[in-house]
């Protein structure tokens, strides 16, 4: 039931404190401040390489995945999106994992795609929020997600679910490797363990993002832009506002604009930025700057610290906290939702029910 939400959509996003802290409690232990992941009867030390498949919003999650595998377990990492995996014939070397990500559970590729790397020998990990699915029962390693049912065809709350255990696991693999001591493990936990309060700081700013939502319903094309793993996260708010707003949109890694995209940029493009202060921030105020040299109207999605730096001249500025690089991608997830949300209900689209899309996709 919706309760006193106006959409299924809206509910899931404001439940994101309390589900991501459900989640993380099976895989956080407070004792120790150590990370312990659930039924594991192997060696995850062993593994050589990890290649992660899944579709939508679960690929844009494994995407920021790999940013924390390489950064933290130096596990090399390939990734694809289920459809093109399991066509291109991918070289699976013994010794490999392959890690699933699925909201449902049933995505007819992804499972295709779990198969064939079973077939192929490879270990099967599944981050997965239907317990009961296809994808949990075929894991070698079961990596739940404690999101609650989503009904919203738009993902929210899983997302930011299995960014949490997808963290988790990062910094597992890094210990396991002998890549992360003690101190740092708890680091980790102490920074995963801030999520919930941080979240519930962005969600703070839901009237003031409502407030800004007609400078981007008018818009034909929306660009978003983010450096490292706001990259993917633009990808993921690019498609949140598509999905359910059915405008144009599109997410660039933010040095990759001058290398096309710019082209498209006038007075009628917003391009929303999210950018968390920090040794890259720089570079994004130069891009912004071209943005804004050619009529382009920012968005500013960052901290207290990169909205003083980067001066005036934006069209909005979203306040996030001040947070830890690892868990920023989970909180600027937050203004990316609630702006989709609230451009949507300012065009008075079926947010829940957006127009040919299905909550699972089933078939090829
Ligand atoms: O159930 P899954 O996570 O496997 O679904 C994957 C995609 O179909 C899904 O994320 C889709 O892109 C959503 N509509 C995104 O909001």
């Amino acid at each position: 039931e919706k309760g006193n939400y106006r959409h299924f959509m809206q509910k899931e996003i404001f439940e994101q404190p309390t589900v991501v802290a459900q989640t993380l409690r099976s895989y956080l232990r407070q004792v120790d401040q150590s990370v312990a992941l659930p039924q594991i009867d192997f060696d995850l030390s062993t593994i050589k390489r990890i290649t992660i498949v899944a579709c939508g919003t679960s690929y844009y999650a494994g995407m920021i995945a790999k940013y924390w595998l390489e950064t933290f377990a130096r596990l090399p990492v390939d990734i694809d999106v289920a459809s093109e995996f399991r066509y291109r014939d991918p070289v699976l070397e013994p010794g490999g994992l392959a890690l699933f990500i699925s909201q449902s559970g049933e995505t007819a590729d992804t499972l295709a795609a779990l198969r064939h790397c079973r077939a192929a020998g490879q270990t099967i990990a599944v981050v997965v929020n239907v317990p009961t699915s296809s994808m949990a029962r075929e894991a070698d390693l079961l990596l739940p997600t404690h999101a609650g049912p989503e009904i919203g065809v738009a993902s929210t709350k899983a997302f930011t679910c299995q960014l949490a255990v997808l963290a988790a696991l990062a910094a597992h693999l890094a210990v396991k490797r002998g890549r992360m001591d003690r101190a740092e493990e708890a680091e980790v936990v102490q920074h995963l363990l801030e999520v919930p309060a941080c979240f519930n700081a962005a969600l703070a700013h839901d009237d003031e993002i409502a407030a800004m939502a007609h400078l981007i319903a008018p818009a034909r094309d929306v660009l978003y832009l983010g450096r490292g793993p706001d990259y993917p996260l633009a990808l993921e708010g690019a498609l949140k506002l598509k999905e359910i707003s059915y405008i144009h949109a599109e997410g660039y890694a933010s040095g990759e604009m001058k290398h096309g995209p710019i082209a498209l940029i006038d007075e009628a493009v917003p391009v929303i930025v999210l950018a968390p202060s920090g040794p890259l921030f720089e570079k994004t105020v130069s891009n912004m700057q071209e943005v804004r040299a050619r009529g382009g109207k920012v968005v500013l999605i960052s901290d207290a610290a990169g909205i003083a730096e980067a001066g005036d001249g934006c069209i909005a500025t979203i306040e996030m906290p001040q947070v830890h690089p690892l868990i920023a991608p989970l909180i600027y997830a937050v203004p990316v939702q609630l702006l989709a949300y609230h451009v949507a209900c300012a065009k008075g689209t079926d947010v829940d029910q957006p127009r040919n899309l299905a909550k699972s996709v089933t078939v090829e």
